[in-house]
């Protein structure tokens, strides 16, 4: 009895030791790093960091303070590396990892990371209706800051050395201007290797040490264009919508959309009924696209 007590006695600290740690290991999520869009700024996630906190407490989430409202129209590999910067930090502190949440034109500027950083660990990339294949519409954002040109006349700007100093146009994809696209555009054609590059491999390489990555985007957004630039799809020459699997960056696995997609790491996430400015304050969209992906 009385050494049975003992063995209590010394147990028990132990055991309160081991539960303790079994309880902070399975609370403990992965850090979320969140990227934001042109012309926004950390306050516009307020409702996002709710949610997170809701569903996964303790999370330490990372909206970060960089190129907000109109710095988000300076070039694109400036931005990037600025990211980086703050990116690093992070990255070092997260032995197991990190996510990557990035909205609108800031899933440009984590794709163009990921690809460019040999040593990131990033883990899954959650891409919030971001024009991954470009942009080719008249938006209310283009209308303020090019009053004079039509979509159609764009290029004229945009595939210049001046144009290519505007994010926007970095993304910009003239289906009736191939060649002018891939001469001028200094950050899509080279992120899609559809201009040929000596990086293009290495880029690849580093792209793909994501885990997974899970695209959301949605006929209502109304800003995005066409929408299915969030999904990989973009126009012909015709302007008819082609989808991502028939797309040549696909087809070649030029940057590794069809490695990921074979390797079962693609994730779509389709949703109407949301417009551009909401996807990342909207609790469905939440609850279905993106709190499952924050282990
Ligand atoms: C997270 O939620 C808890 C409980 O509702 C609250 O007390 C806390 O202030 C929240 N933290 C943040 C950073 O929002
Ligand atoms: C969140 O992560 C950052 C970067 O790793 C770190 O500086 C900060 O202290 C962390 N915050 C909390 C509350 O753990
Ligand atoms: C693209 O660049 C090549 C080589 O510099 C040039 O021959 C060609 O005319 C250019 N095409 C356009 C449409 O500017
Ligand atoms: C290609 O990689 C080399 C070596 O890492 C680097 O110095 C160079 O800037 C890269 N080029 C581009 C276009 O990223
Ligand atoms: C372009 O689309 C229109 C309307 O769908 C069609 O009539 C036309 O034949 C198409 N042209 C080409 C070259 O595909
Ligand atoms: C939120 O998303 C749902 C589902 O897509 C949609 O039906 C709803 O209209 C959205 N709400 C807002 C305010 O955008």
């Amino acid at each position: 009895m009385q050494r049975r007590q003992g063995y209590i006695g010394v147990l028990a600290p132990f055991c309160v030791l081991v539960i303790f740690l079994l309880l902070t290991l399975t609370a403990s999520y992965k850090p979320v790093i969140v990227i934001h869009g042109l012309f926004d700024s950390p306050s516009d996630f307020q409702l996002l960091l709710e949610f997170i906190n809701e569903t996964h407490p303790g999370t330490n989430v990372t909206v970060v303070d960089l190129f907000d409202r109109t710095e988000s129209l300076k070039p694109l590999w400036m931005q990037v590396e600025g990211f980086r910067r703050a990116m690093y930090p992070i990255m070092q502190n997260a032995v197991d990892g990190v996510h990557l949440l990035c909205y609108s034109q800031g899933g440009l500027i984590c794709r163009a990371l990921l690809s460019t950083m040999p040593d990131h660990n990033v883990d899954t990339f959650i891409s919030l209706s971001s024009p991954q294949m470009g942009q080719y519409g008249d938006t209310k954002y283009l209308k303020w800051l090019f009053p004079q040109h039509m979509k159609s006349n764009l290029y004229r700007l945009c595939y210049t050395h001046v144009g290519q100093d505007f994010s926007i146009c970095n993304y910009w994809n003239d289906p009736h201007h191939r060649d002018l696209y891939l001469n001028n555009s200094n950050f899509l054609a080279l992120l899609n290797d559809e201009r040929l590059h000596p990086n293009a491999s290495a880029w690849k390489k580093n792209f793909l040490r994501i885990r997974k990555m899970v695209l959301i985007g949605g006929p209502d957004d109304g800003v995005i264009m066409p929408w299915e630039s969030s999904l990989f799809a973009f126009y012909d020459d015709n302007e008819t919508v082609r989808e991502m699997k028939s797309q040549p960056v696909y087809l070649t696995d030029a940057f590794g959309l069809k490695t990921l997609d074979a390797r079962s790491d693609l994730v779509f996430c389709i949703m109407p009924g949301v417009s551009h400015t909401y996807w990342h304050s909207n609790r469905t969209v939440y609850d279905t696209c993106v709190d499952k992906w924050l282990t």
